[in-house]
């Protein structure tokens, strides 16, 4: 112990840091536990107990459009809250949203056995929206305001407009983009179980399982800047916690939506 304290006397600046990564781990390990990344709708989805598995799937891919559809207002409001000289870290994100990767991103993407065309030059809103039709879903349908997808987004970005800038980023890095992967992993299975779309039709799913990982690590990168004094980590902590409260909500009435009984959607 007293070793460890001479440790810390004489390397302030090595160990400050080391205390802002073992906070955002702390962080990250607890959204990778939330109860919207191992909610009983996903696995309900994924294992074929709602009420009707293929028209759950539709209802899930109605109301998600609604949020895909904003995910670009989401990453604009994020990058506004930043100071300039930062901004730059999420020009990768911003420009795979829109579709456009390095060969090296393409490559890995091939090797999940995506086609390149499928993608390249295809903005995420539109992949989804190929997603929906695969599904013999309207794309784009009109969001009613008291659909559960209407209050998710709308809180989502006035937390991101509003809020801390570091609880912006506690929201759409370590309460978003960290967890997606997971949760799509779950809505991959179920598709492939009930929906039986081409494999065209899964590339929003199959895409965002890989490239989200790498967003989260810019956002984390973010994180890091914010993460040094306790108001930054307390905004860190309250973006990301509401972000996944926020999400387990939207399940909660998509689980009700698709249950089979009343214990179910209870
Ligand atoms: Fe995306």
């Amino acid at each position: 112990m007293e070793h460890q304290a001479t440790q810390r006397n004489s390397s302030s600046d090595h160990l400050f840091d080391a205390s802002s990564l073992r906070y955002l781990g702390e962080l990250r390990a607890e959204a990778l536990h939330h109860g919207a990344v191992h909610h009983p709708y996903l696995t309900a989805l994924r294992e074929g107990t709602l009420r009707d598995p293929q028209e759950a799937l539709r209802d899930f891919a109605r109301q998600y459009q609604g949020y895909s559809a904003w995910f670009p207002h989401f990453l604009a409001a994020v990058d506004k809250r930043l100071p300039q000289e930062l901004r730059s870290i999420l020009d990768e994100n911003k420009a795979e949203e829109s579709g456009c990767y390095d060969e090296e991103t393409l490559l890995e993407l091939e090797g999940a056995g995506l086609q390149r065309e499928w993608v390249n030059g295809v903005p995420h809103p539109e992949l989804f929206r190929r997603f929906q039709r695969a599904l013999s879903v309207e794309p784009d349908a009109a969001i009613s305001p008291e659909a559960p997808v209407s209050r998710w987004r709308q809180e989502l970005l006035t937390l991101l407009q509003n809020d801390h800038p570091a609880a912006a980023i506690g929201a759409l890095g370590l309460g978003t983009e960290l967890v997606v992967s997971h949760m799509y992993a779950s809505v991959l299975e179920s598709v492939d179980r009930f929906g039986k779309i081409s494999p065209e039709g899964r590339s929003f799913l199959v895409l965002h399982a890989l490239v989200d990982d790498a967003h989260a690590e810019s956002l984390l990168k973010l994180a890091q800047r914010f993460a040094v004094d306790g108001e930054g980590r307390a905004a860190l902590a309250r973006g990301m916690r509401a972000a996944l409260e926020m999400r387990a909500e939207f399940w909660d009435e998509l689980l009700k939506r698709g249950s089979t009984t009343k214990e179910d959607a209870a």
